[in-house]
């Protein structure tokens, strides 16, 4: 039987959402030696020598892959102290960018063809900069191209939705960024040790995190008809807002929006209406004070809040009008595991409203022409 069937699920979708702790398990197999405390990327040939050349790295990416690169910002700047922007390669590509030599670019790709994350890289490349690519699709464009590659174990990812791939992504970046670190000598030793041991927990976290479906299938019916939603979350959250709000946009054709949950007083907050139904993600645990006065703002306003947080944020559950709850891990790598109420969330309303789930209209898996 290959890969690449339905295997009893109604949707690819559903079944790639399941397939997420397996994809988890197969992205760190082979990196995460046990016993050791070094990260095998075999394909990244970076000494600690390139490091000290590069001052500033940029991500040039599409879509879910923009959002996996936003959340890697976040990682190799706190983790390896190196200035990352994340660009989205259709804009990256028409301007005249400042990268050279001492430039490092990350080109993310599920499929490795995307046309316009292909000439973004091009472009880098032209200037002098360095690529690593992160593809899913082995001796794809991308990934051949680039000067360095690490692969996402995904396997075959059909649904133009993605998901099982973006989380495959978050798993490279943070092997990446634990590997960046290292070389970098700018992560001390126990924080490392730990960071590796939590790493090694996110396929049974997510495998945990799949226990939700039946809430979000009920939530998802209970809501099926709603045509406004928004996602707000601060920091790594909102990385993960945006890929919950696409991944509805995508499917249900819903007008989503996400938002920094900070920025949403300066305008947004106007949209606020009884009832308009808002997916609050505060699972950072560094940010929770500040999530939590944002969150009462809105229910004061009349919103029906869900929320994500963390396993034993009791003062979440007293303010939303249901949270889902996330298991525990390090805020930098919650990402992971959260994403698959969002997934699961658009997949059930997308069904309930009787669309083709795992092919939308106007919508293909992978944009080759420019
Ligand atoms: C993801 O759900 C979308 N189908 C789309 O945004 C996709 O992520 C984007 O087109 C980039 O594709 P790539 O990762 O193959 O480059």
């Amino acid at each position: 039987m290959n890969k690449a069937d339905k295997r009893g699920y109604p949707h690819y979708m559903l079944k790639e959402i399941y397939e997420q702790p397996e994809v988890i398990e197969n992205t760190l197999k082979d990196r995460l030696i046990p016993g050791s405390e070094d990260i095998n990327l075999s394909d990244i040939k970076l000494t600690q020598s390139d490091l000290d050349g590069v001052h500033r790295m940029v991500v040039v990416a599409c879509g879910t892959s923009y959002h996996a690169g936003l959340a890697g910002k976040y990682l190799i700047e706190k983790f390896a102290g190196i200035p990352v922007e994340v660009e989205i390669a259709s804009e990256f590509r028409y301007r005249d960018p400042a990268v050279d030599k001492n430039s490092l670019i990350i080109a993310i790709s599920q499929s490795g063809e995307t046309a316009d994350t292909l000439d973004a890289m091009r472009k880098a490349k032209q200037k002098g900069a360095r690529i690593i690519a992160i593809s899913n699709v082995a001796g794809s464009t991308i990934p051949r191209e680039a000067d360095h590659s690490l692969y996402t174990c995904a396997g075959p990812e059909i649904s133009i939705a993605s998901t099982k791939a973006y989380t495959s992504q978050l798993i490279a970046l943070y092997l990446l960024t634990l590997k960046l670190a290292q070389l970098k000598g700018g992560i001390d030793r126990e924080t490392y040790r730990q960071r590796l041991e939590a790493l090694s927990s996110l396929p049974e976290k997510a495998r945990k995190m799949l226990d939700c479906s039946g809430e979000m299938k009920e939530l998802a019916g209970r809501h099926k008809d709603m045509e406004k939603i928004i996602y707000l979350g601060r920091g790594l959250d909102y990385a993960l807002a945006l890929e919950g709000s696409l991944k509805l946009k995508e499917t249900c054709y819903i007008h989503s929006a996400a938002y920094p949950a900070g920025e949403f007083r300066h305008g947004p907050m106007a949209l606020v209406e009884e009832g308009l139904f808002v997916f609050f993600l505060a699972t950072q645990d560094a940010l929770l004070d500040k999530s939590l006065a944002n969150l009462r703002e809105i229910k004061d306003r009349g919103a029906y809040v869900v929320a994500l947080a963390k396993e034993g944020s009791r003062e979440v559950g007293e303010v939303a009008d249901r949270v889902i709850y996330v298991p525990e891990v390090p805020d930098e790598f919650t990402s992971a595991p959260a994403v698959i109420p969002l997934q699961l969330f658009a997949y059930y309303m997308a069904a309930a409203r009787g669309h083709d789930v795992d092919k939308p209209r106007s919508l293909v898996k992978s944009v080759t022409d420019s």
